[in-house]
């Protein structure tokens, strides 16, 4: 059985002999301000930023620092297991890389980077559906390795159902529907920047690769609700556009619209559970509910015949003033038991963290904002070297605590302070 621990810990200190440190920090706090120091301000503020004046995402923190591991000793933990079942696959580690979009802004080789990384680490990549790279494209770069599809429903069905049978045929072995955006946030950092990539044509690949789209976005043109003061800002987003339409083999005109139209129909605030049946008549692949907080929505995915949840809020992003995800996992898991795998989300920052997340019912864990800043630092590196510090970490807490497999973990390894 492998150590990614003790792996991890000699390679980093037997390379230091040499002079060398790793190029990703593995505390919090200086990977934070690594990462900001890769971005641009309004890159770091679409990141690291959240929803109001940022108390869901303390909420997230917060809750990790509550539950607290109570280690146990004398239990020979020489050979540990990382391995979990998840949709009837083996994953070597309990750890996805969830979906993150628009990360050209974080670095040119964006979602190409992060499938390579995920590749060579295995751990499964969900594609998200603003990524910057068609989900085609990506597909390419993860080899065999596996991944997920995430789905936000806009207003066309039609496009829901050619997202899914696109996935499909990216070898997708999952569809992963985010309810918790149903419209944008109330984003502070983002707005005072006056910031929105998808206005400047980024973060839209999925949907300016899509034929369906396109027809669509033909056919009704929108026209912009402001007129924004001519002067350099807006030669400068003129030209992101511009260079958006030729990544995407687009006239600017085919550019314009496209914005236009995708942002009249991304979002569908009036979603409802009955819509699930439309997508369950589109798709044989598991179908995972993402934004899930309340035990009775977790309780109304079962009946409604779903096969996971990620119990997340979306880091923060969305609503300010909510409960800490990893408190809603804690009461979620106890309405739902077994009878349904539960994936979470939301402030997982370190391997500390998914050992108390699969301790509290989590199946697996979904990285976010984390894997963000190793690629802003270091491209595909940098996802790679926050993957294995984490896997590393978990390996090391499961050890330390007395646990042999991340299977076996329940409430008694934790305490709530
Ligand atoms: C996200 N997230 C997200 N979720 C999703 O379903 N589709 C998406 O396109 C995105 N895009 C996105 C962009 C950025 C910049 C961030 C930070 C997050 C949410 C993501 O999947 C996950 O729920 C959170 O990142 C988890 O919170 P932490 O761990 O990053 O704090």
């Amino acid at each position: 059985m492998t150590q990614p621990g003790r792996t991890r810990q000699t390679d980093v200190y037997l390379r230091g002999l040499g002079g060398e440190r790793p190029l990703v920090p593995t505390r919090l706090d200086a990977l934070e301000a690594a990462a900001r120091q890769a971005m641009t301000p309004e890159a770091w503020a679409y990141v690291a930023g959240g929803a109001g004046q940022g108390s869901t995402m303390r909420a997230n923190r917060d809750a990790f620092e509550r539950w607290r591991i109570v280690p146990r000793v004398l239990r020979d933990v020489s050979s540990r297991d990382l391995s979990v079942e998840l949709f009837g696959t083996t994953l070597p580690s309990p750890i996805l890389l969830g979906p993150v979009g628009v990360l050209e802004m974080m670095h040119r080789d964006a979602d190409l980077a992060v499938a390579r990384a995920a590749r060579a680490e295995r751990v499964p990549m969900i594609f998200s559906n603003q990524a910057s790279v068609p989900m085609e494209r990506t597909a390419q770069a993860l080899g065999d390795s596996p991944r997920w599809f995430q789905l936000y429903w806009g207003t066309s069905n039609a496009l829901v159902a050619n997202f899914v049978r696109r996935a499909e045929g990216c070898g997708c072995s999952a569809i992963v529907v985010t309810l918790d955006t149903t419209m944008l946030g109330w984003r502070t950092q983002d707005l005072d920047l006056a910031f929105l990539p998808f206005l400047r044509g980024q973060g839209i690949a999925q949907y300016t690769s899509d034929p369906v789209f396109r027809a669509e976005a033909a056919k009704h043109p929108a026209s912009p609700t402001a007129s924004p003061r001519v002067g350099p800002a807006l030669i400068g987003a003129l030209f992101d556009l511009f260079a958006a339409s030729r990544r995407a083999g687009m006239s600017f005109g085919e550019m314009r619209s496209a914005v236009a139209h995708f942002t009249a129909t991304y979002s569908r605030p009036s979603l409802q559970w009955s819509d699930l049946a439309l997508l369950r008549s589109m798709t044989k692949l598991p179908i995972v509910l993402k934004g899930v907080q309340h035990p009775d929505d977790a309780r109304r995915a079962i009946d409604a015949g779903v096969d996971g949840i990620v119990v997340s809020n979306h880091g923060g992003r969305q609503i300010d003033g909510a409960v800490g995800s990893l408190d809603a996992l804690a009461v979620v898991s106890d309405a739902v038991g077994t009878r349904l795998p539960i994936l979470f989300d939301s402030g997982v920052r370190s391997g500390m963290d998914v050992f108390k997340a699969l301790a509290l019912g989590a199946t697996a864990v979904l990285l976010g904002r984390s894997y963000v800043y190793g690629l802003a630092i270091a491209g595909e590196a940098g996802v790679r070297e926050v993957l294995r510090n984490v896997t590393a970490e978990l390996d090391l807490t499961l050890g330390l605590a007395g646990q042999r497999s991340v299977r076996h973990l329940d409430r008694s390894v934790l305490t709530c302070e």
